[in-house]
């Protein structure tokens, strides 16, 4: 019988080190065939962890949030859309109005999109003007045209504008926003100095072509999961995951097959798998990238009320063998709960590693804040979990209603409700298990992903020998 281990089963051998400091360690990862990332860590697809907020923070970070799937379709493509928007080089379609509308529909526009100004365009998207909110913040009467107050006198860029050149044109007229025109005056985007602050202040962060922030997105695989990645796709979503508690199944391989057929282009991440054949098969039906873990996550029961799993360092070498050969990345998801494992998954051949609990206590993440004995928690859910079953009935039928016992008493849960410790800014958490992974490369002497992958080397370790790692 094969035996299979797990991260405290096993420490990396120090070994001789040319590395001189761990500022020189390049910690870059991928997390598909065509989404690489400058730190490899991506927080995970659950109703506790990854919205845009989480997301943006992520991508920020150099890393990559992936948001749930456990909302409507208009609901995942908004939360994807916000995390494209964010970060800009140029904002190709930026909020206007027409020189005609009022001030109160101005102000409203502006108000629902948390923006602090407008472009004013004509027919055609002729570019007319610019208005700020200060421009109607004294406009008690919303009634009047917006041409009344906008600001006519125009300081515009040609598309193809670097953000330098962008930079000195706004300091030099001491402006905000610097709209991009063509030559015959048709708005063709904006670039405002707070994307220019931002790029500067994340300079590692996870970009697309265009200079937007990197954004993944769940789908299941029942259902109308194909409206699904149409709708996440045309939102802008970077990566689609598709994520099944049991990723090695027919129906899951035939969903690859078939979102791959459809849009041959788009990046796909399957899982979960814990095998050599479940990545090798999900490879095979076209896959970018392998999500694996079977039941090591730190809310899960699936092994405990199911009986089946494989221990997550076994599971990722396993299937980081069957990934290798064929050039697609690996993503070691779940059961991460010291910095060290981080090291470990990526050293077993990992591409990157997806977290939960670790991230499920920041700022960023949509759970719940709860005080307990005067320390702060954020509530933890397993996304197979009662709550996380029941609360995903309601939110199908789109009508809330009240569970009744027997309803409850049905379902098979593979997973549990818990809280985890406030941990302050995702951005911070990141910034430690970054550095952690730098130090553990350090070790073993490694300074590219690459090398790690083949300068690693585990030792076995007992029970004892785990007991004496930890700080007493
Ligand atoms: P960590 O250990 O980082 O794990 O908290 C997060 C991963 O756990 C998986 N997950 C579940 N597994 N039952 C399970 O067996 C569940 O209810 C459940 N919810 C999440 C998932 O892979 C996640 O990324």
């Amino acid at each position: 019988m094969k035996e299979g281990i797990t991260f405290s089963d096993v420490l990396l051998v120090p070994k001789r080190s040319t590395v001189s400091s761990r500022k020189n360690v390049d910690i870059s990862g991928r997390f598909s065939r065509g989404i690489n990332l400058k730190c490899p860590i991506v927080s995970a697809n659950m109703d506790t962890v990854t919205e845009a907020e989480m997301a943006i923070a992520m991508a920020q970070a150099g890393g990559l949030g992936i948001i749930h799937r456990f909302l409507t379709i208009e609901e995942e493509a908004a939360q994807v859309a916000k995390v494209k928007r964010t970060e800009n080089v140029i904002i190709e379609e930026p909020y206007t109005v027409s020189p005609r509308d009022t001030i109160a529909s101005a102000r409203d526009l502006m108000r629902r999109k948390e923006v602090g100004g407008l472009l004013v365009v004509a027919e055609g998207r002729k570019l007319v003007g610019v208005l700020s909110e200060r421009d109607i913040q004294f406009h008690e009467d919303g009634s009047a045209q917006v041409k009344s107050v906008m600001s006519s006198k125009l300081v515009t860029a040609r598309p193809g504008i670097t953000l330098d050149q962008a930079q000195k044109v706004l300091a030099e007229h001491k402006i905000e926003k610097l709209p991009v025109v063509d030559a015959n005056g048709i708005l063709r985007g904006l670039i405002t100095a707070k994307d220019i602050k931002k790029k500067k202040l994340h300079p590692d962060a996870s970009q697309d072509a265009k200079g937007r922030l990197l954004v993944g997105a769940a789908v299941g695989v029942v259902g109308d999961f194909m409206d699904r990645c149409a709708a996440l796709l045309s939102a802008g979503a970077d990566v689609l995951v598709l994520d099944v508690a049991h990723g090695h199944t027919d129906h899951v391989i035939e969903a690859v097959e078939k979102i791959k057929k459809r849009w041959s282009s788009a990046e796909l991440v399957a899982g979960n798998v814990a095998t050599f054949e479940g990545g090798r098969d999900l490879i095979e039906a076209g896959a970018d990238g392998v999500k694996v873990g079977v039941g090591p996550g730190s809310i899960c029961s699936t092994r405990i009320v199911s009986g089946a799993g494989v221990p997550q360092l076994t599971a990722v070498m396993d299937c980081a063998k069957a990934a290798a050969k064929r050039g697609v990345p690996v993503i070691a998801d779940g059961g991460v709960r010291d910095p060290g494992d981080i090291t470990k998954a990526m050293a077993a051949g990992a591409s990157s590693v997806m977290v939960g609990s670790l991230l499920a206590g920041t700022d960023e993440s949509p759970g719940l804040m709860v005080v307990r004995g005067g320390m702060k928690y954020k509530l933890y859910r397993g996304m197979a979990s009662l709550t996380a079953t029941l609360s995903r009935r309601i939110t199908e039928t789109g009508v809330t209603r009240r569970i009744e016992d027997e309803e409850a008493a049905e379902v098979v849960a593979e997973g549990v409700e818990s809280m985890v410790p406030f941990r302050g800014r995702a951005s911070e958490v990141v910034h430690q298990l970054a550095g952690g992974l730098r130090s553990g490369m350090s070790y073993c002497g490694a300074r590219t992903i690459a090398e790690l992958w083949s300068k690693a080397e585990f030792i076995r370790i007992t029970p004892a020998a785990w007991a004496e790692s930890l700080p007493k």
